[in-house]
């Protein structure tokens, strides 16, 4: 793994979306019991759907695998039929939150400030952001990946995430459950703008910053992705479902 100076363990991050009974929970537990046996050099985060939050952190208490949830309100509570704040989050036993994902973006209208909002509410709760970030394809294909996703990112990350711990996720919209995973070349490229454009924004903390790859990362195609350079981790969806791949993706690291 090639990255900045100050170079934290990745992070291999499980995002479950809109799947997961109780049955999913044995999945986890055994995503535990193998990196109990045998440890891991990445983090390892697991995002169920909210009805599981709370059973999943009673699950894998006493392990090294976190626990968050999958999006925020920006508020800490109030007449939000159907969404959960930072702070349910929280005492639910989650330390970590997704926020910016493309399908809150797509599905729910979200735009760079709500999730700029979110990510001040989950700072003040105490959790550590994930902040999501990709293009279309129509966008790749007029050549403005790049600066689409810089403007998102600028418009995405608060002030107030200076000197506090938290994650960058490219994820091309168009890679997402496709199978169509971008080019390594593709991803050096963003990756790089994604850390010029942190340390522009929080100097030397930026250097350090997981820059997180997500979109068809699978078993045989996780080992290249994560030794590419900038790339601190990975945001796993279809993969991050049955512990057998889950953990190979975690070994790839
Ligand atoms: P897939 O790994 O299923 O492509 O999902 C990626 C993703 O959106 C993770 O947040």
């Amino acid at each position: 793994m090639t990255q900045s100076s100050t170079t934290p363990r990745p992070l291999i991050a499980g995002n479950w979306k809109m799947n997961g009974l109780s049955v999913a929970l044995d999945e986890a537990r055994a995503v535990a019991a193998a990196l109990d046996e045998r440890p891991a050099a990445a983090r390892v985060a697991i995002f169920p759907p909210a009805t599981l939050l709370h059973r999943l952190a009673d699950v894998l208490a006493g392990s090294v695998v976190l626990v968050g949830g999958q999006d925020c309100h920006a508020k800490t509570s109030g007449a939000h039929t159907g969404d959960i704040s930072a702070e349910m989050i929280g005492d639910a036993n989650g330390t970590m939150v997704i926020v910016g994902h493309s399908e809150r973006r797509t599905d729910h209208g979200e735009t760079c400030q709500h999730v700029a909002a979110k990510v001040e509410a989950a700072l003040v709760a105490g959790l550590e952001p994930i902040i999501c970030v990709g293009e279309s394809l129509e966008q790749r294909q007029a050549g403005e990946a790049v600066s689409f996703v810089i403007g998102q990112l600028h418009n995405s990350l608060p002030a107030s995430l200076k000197g506090q711990a938290f994650s960058v996720a490219y994820e091309p919209i168009w890679a997402i459950g496709t199978g169509h995973v971008a080019s390594v070349d593709n991803i050096i490229e963003m990756h790089a703008a994604i850390r010029a454009e942190l340390i522009s924004l929080f100097g030397e903390q930026g250097g350090g910053v997981p820059i997180l790859y997500g979109g068809s990362v699978k078993p045989d195609n996780a080992a290249e992705i994560l030794a590419a350079p900038e790339v601190g981790g990975a945001l796993v969806g279809g993969a991050s479902l049955k512990a057998k791949d889950f953990l190979a993706i975690i070994e790839a690291a």
